[in-house]
This record gives C-alpha cells, sequence and structure tokens, in this order.
C-alpha cells in the first residue's frame, strides 16, 4: 500500500517508515518538524535504501492538507502527529487542544474529501487514566488527567463518531503503553528536545553524561520494589504493531478497532536502571526525589486482543531495549544535533 504517515520524522514515525518500507509499502511523510529533526531524513533514507517523500508543514493548514490528500494518492494514513508531553499540555492546554484535535480534523476532513478511508492512530495508555487496574484491557472505560491524556481520548471518540456516520471507515486505535529503545543499527533513536520527560532517555543521557543523575521519582509505591512499574515496549515491536494492524484493516468487519500494544509485563523504575547500566557497562547515580504529580504505581498491557487478532507481540526483551537504546545514544550524545 502507499501510506501517508504524519508525524512520520519522529521517534516512533521513523521507525514505523521503516518497517513499512521493509513489508513492501510505499511511504510519504508529512511533518512540521516541531518536535522531529529534518536532520533524520538521510539517515531515514540510508536505512530505508530509497528515497522517502517529506512534505514539512502542518496539519492545522486544511488547505495545504487537502491538498496534500489531492495529489499524493494514498491507500491509508497513520497518524503519528501530535504534541506528547503531559506536563506541556497542563501548562498550555489551548495548544494541545488546537494542535492535536485540529490537525486531526482537518486529516479526517481530506481524507473523506479524497476517499481515503483507511486510517491507524496513535493513542496512548495513558486513556485508562488514573483508577484502573492492570492489566489493563480495552475494553475499559477512558478518562485522563492532563489535556494531553484527554487529547487522546478525544481523538477516540471523534473517530468512533465518524465511523457510525460513513461505514467506509477502517479505524485501528492504538494504545501504547511506554515506547523505548531505538533500531539496532543506532542511526536514529529518541531525541527528545529539552530535558527528557521520560525515563529512559533521560537514564541515557546520564550514561552519556549530558545529566549528573536520575532522579527517582518516589519509591514508596506498593511495588515490587517502590518505585513505578511500566510496560515498557521495544519501539520496533511497536512499529511492527503498526504494519499488522494497517494490514488486518482490509480484512476487518469492524470500522473502528482498538487495540493494546504492550509486552503485557511490568518493569519498575529500579529494575531498568540496573538492566541499563549492564548494557552501558557501568553504575550510573541516582538520588530517590518526591512522587511526579499524576503519576500512577503500575501501568501494564493485557495485549490478547493483538496477539489474537494481529497475530503480533512484542518479541524485544528489556536488555535489547537497553542496549539499542544505549547504542544509539552512545553513537549519538547529542541526538541529531552534530
Ligand atoms: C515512567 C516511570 C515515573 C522520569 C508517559 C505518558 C504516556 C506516554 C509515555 C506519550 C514513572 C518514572 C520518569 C524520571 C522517574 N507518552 N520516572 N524519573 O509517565 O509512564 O508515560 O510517557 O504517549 O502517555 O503518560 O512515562 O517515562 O515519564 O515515566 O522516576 O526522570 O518512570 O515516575 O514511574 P509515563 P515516563
Amino acid at each position: 500500500m502507499r501510506v501517508l504517515v504524519t508525524g512520520g520524522c519522529g521517534y516512533i514515525g521513523t521507525h514505523t517508515v521503516l518497517q513499512l518500507v521493509t513489508a513492501g509499502h510505499d511511504v510519504v511523510v508529512v511533518d512540521d518538524f516541531s518536535n522531529a529533526s529534518p536532520a533524520v531524513i538521510p539517515r531515514l533514507e540510508e536505512l530505508a535504501d530509497r528515497p522517502i517523500p517529506v512534505h514539512r508543514f502542518t496539519l492545522e493548514d486544511r488547505a495545504r492538507t487537502d491538498h496534500l490528500l489531492a495529489t499524493e494518492r494514498v491507500d491509508a494514513v497513520i497518524h503519528f502527529a501530535g504534541f506528547k508531553a503531559v506536563g506541556e499540555s497542563v501548562a498550555h492546554p489551548i495548544s494541545y487542544y488546537r494542535n492535536n484535535i485540529g490537525a486531526t480534523l482537518s486529516l479526517l476532513e481530506a481524507m473523506s474529501a479524497h476517499d481515503v478511508h483507511r486510517l491507524v492512530f496513535s493513542s496512548s495508555a495513558t486513556v485508562y487514566g488514573a483508577d484502573a487496574t492492570p492489566p489493563f484491557t480495552e475494553d475499559l472505560p477512558t478518562s485522563a488527567t492532563n489535556p494531553y491524556g484527554w487529547t487522546k481520548v478525544m481523538i477516540e471518540q471523534i473517530m468512533r463518531d465518524l465511523a457510525v456516520s460513513d461505514p467506509q471507515w477502517r479505524i485501528a486505535l492504538l494504545r501504547y503503553f511506554n515506547p523505548v529503545g531505538a533500531h539496532p543499527s543506532g542511526r536514529i533513536g529518541e531525541d527528545p528536545s529539552g530535558i527528557p520527560n521520560n525515563l529512559l532517555p533521560f537514564i541515557a543521557q546520564v550514561a552519556v553524561g549530558r545529566r549528573d543523575r536520575l532522579l527517582i521519582f518516589g519509591d514508596d509505591y506498593d511495588t515490587v520494589d517502590g518505585t513505578g512499574v511500566r510496560d515498557f515496549i521495544h519501539v520496533d515491536d511497536l512499529a511492527l504493531g503498526h504494519v499488522a494492524a494497517l494490514e488486518a484493516l482490509g480484512h476487518r468487519d469492524e470500522a473502528v478497532n482498538t487495540w493494546n500494544l504492550g509486552t503485557g509485563q511490568g518493569t519498575s523504575v529500579r529494575q531498568l536502571l540496573r538492566a541499563f547500566e549492564k548494557a552501558c557497562g557501568r553504575e550510573l547515580p541516582y538520588a530517590v526525589a518526591p512522587r511526579r504529580p499524576g503519576d500512577i504505581a503500575t501501568s501494564y498491557a493485557d495485549p490478547t486482543r493483538a496477539h489474537r487478532d494481529l497475530r503480533w507481540e512484542a518479541t524485544r526483551s528489556i536488555d535489547d531495549i537497553c542496549a539499542s537504546a544505549w547504542a544509539w545514544q552512545s553513537a549519538n550524545p547529542h541526538g541529531y544535533q552534530a
């Protein structure tokens, strides 16, 4: 298929572009580079061994989005584009609602206008809210504790309503747990701008000398060792889940299909830190700090439905994750900027 990947120059987007090409699909990318670097494009083309067309604009621009769908004849869209920092969304809710929801509405209108009805959406386990008991299953009610999470809850609802209005739609809502790691080449990886919000990129930056020490946000949770427990999934397993979902939509009767993309295993902050020390070959400095507001103790997936419907499962281990993240970070201490 010819697939438009929005946000295709971002962390998960680039890894998914590679797996799409490997699976024999053609790819077109649109990205506004608000959270990605154009420096990734030549690396992506090197790894894909082919040119990757990239359009640079925001999907909030309805006219350009419509023109893109009118001129680039695509069979499907994988929609990653969106702001995704929880803390930032609390400080700047309007920009999150305008960008994440506005861009999505613009994309959906353009897809409808140009007869493209196959869509994979980048949702998040954050929609399970703060009160669910893990392992999380797709039939749980959704809610959020921050504007970023609400944009995911609301966009899922918009897509369900759209499918009711037009049965031509075939939509996959993919709920990610904690994407981590990097392509084994070490040429692409996670390159957060500023101080990393997320755990693994922060640990990797400590290991490469960019940060003094890791702060563990709370060690008094009711978990195996008191630190937070999460379902860390290798980004290449996640990318393969997108390819499987995209291809499955061609033979699904359901208009909207919700799938958890997670390993089904929980790993604590302290366990991940130890695994990364093994990968980088040295102890890493840390201190225990107060809990981070909004954090839950434990989150991990029940991935049964994706295993059954997509014949997909995560196969890469925590050691694979840490080895690949260290290969990326040690070869690119400052990410894509030199
Ligand atoms: C994981 C654990 C922290 C940083 C978020 C979003 C989610 C998705 C993934 C976008 C927690 C602890 C972290 C640090 C720490 N994002 N931690 N020190 O919060 O599970 O999920 O990112 O889709 O939507 O909610 O991921 O990596 O921020 O935190 O101790 O410097 O690591 O307390 O227990 P999280 P995270």
